[in-house]
């Protein structure tokens, strides 16, 4: 069974995916922590996304793991856990300018088919019911409003002891929506057959109970 969670940032997708596949016991695919991790690599080696010559060079020697297991499945590059450095708002913004580019969405592609070959899966993302799992099993997308996303940012910023600003919160947001939307390559859009949940005004509880309804009623 592939469930797809597609949606904007900040609309409590990994939230969600995670209790929903701590209830399932299915294995998440948190695939924007891959596009984070490549984006941690190029800002490690100090390059720049518009070095051709090295992005090709990354790709041909990627070495990038998802584990399966656990709430927050951990995340190995070059055989270091680097989980913990990938929240941050400058990764999330570095991620968003990579995730336009064909040679990184393609070097991913098959570490998340692969990750959804191996059994049932919770995938969250982008372009997860859109391109990825096309033939996924069950598809939502999930939103919520502007000011709600920032809100839950900031909140979960102050969870990991930094001290968000709003207004640059607010302004990162914008920009990622923007960028995210108006790639040409896999844009954030809602599949045709997704089930459309606006969190704004839900508890993570009754996004969850909604999803658990929705899966027993199958499309
Ligand atoms: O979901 P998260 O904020 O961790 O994702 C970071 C960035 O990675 C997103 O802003 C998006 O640009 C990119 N991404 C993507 N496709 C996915 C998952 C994430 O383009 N399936």
């Amino acid at each position: 069974m592939i469930i797809t969670i597609d949606g904007p940032s900040g609309a409590g997708k990994s939230t969600v995916s995670r209790a929903l596949a701590k209830i399932l016991s299915y294995p998440y695919l948190d695939t924007g922590a891959l596009y984070r991790a490549i984006a941690y690599k190029i800002k490690k080696d100090k390059s720049a996304v518009e070095d051709a010559s090295y992005l090709s060079r990354l790709a041909e020697s990627l070495n990038l793991k998802l584990e399966r297991e656990g709430s927050t499945p951990r995340v190995i590059l070059d055989d270091i856990d680097i989980t913990d450095l990938l929240r941050t708002e400058e990764i999330g913004l570095l991620a968003s300018r990579i995730s336009a580019l064909p040679i990184i969405r393609e070097v991913l592609l098959p570490i998340q088919r692969n990750f959804g070959s191996l059994g049932s899966i919770i995938a969250e993302g982008r372009d997860m019911g859109s391109v990825v799992f096309s033939h996924a099993d069950f598809k939502f997308f999930l939103t919520a409003s502007l000011s709600e996303r920032v809100r839950r940012r900031c909140k979960e910023l102050r969870g990991a002891g930094l001290i968000p600003d709003p207004e640059t919160v607010k302004k990162g947001m914008i920009l990622r929506d923007r960028q995210d939307s108006e790639r040409a390559v896999a844009p954030l859009r809602v599949p045709a057959d997704a089930r459309v949940f606006d969190s704004t005004d839900l508890t993570v509880d009754e996004v969850v109970t909604a999803m658990r309804m929705a899966l027993k009623d199958p499309p």
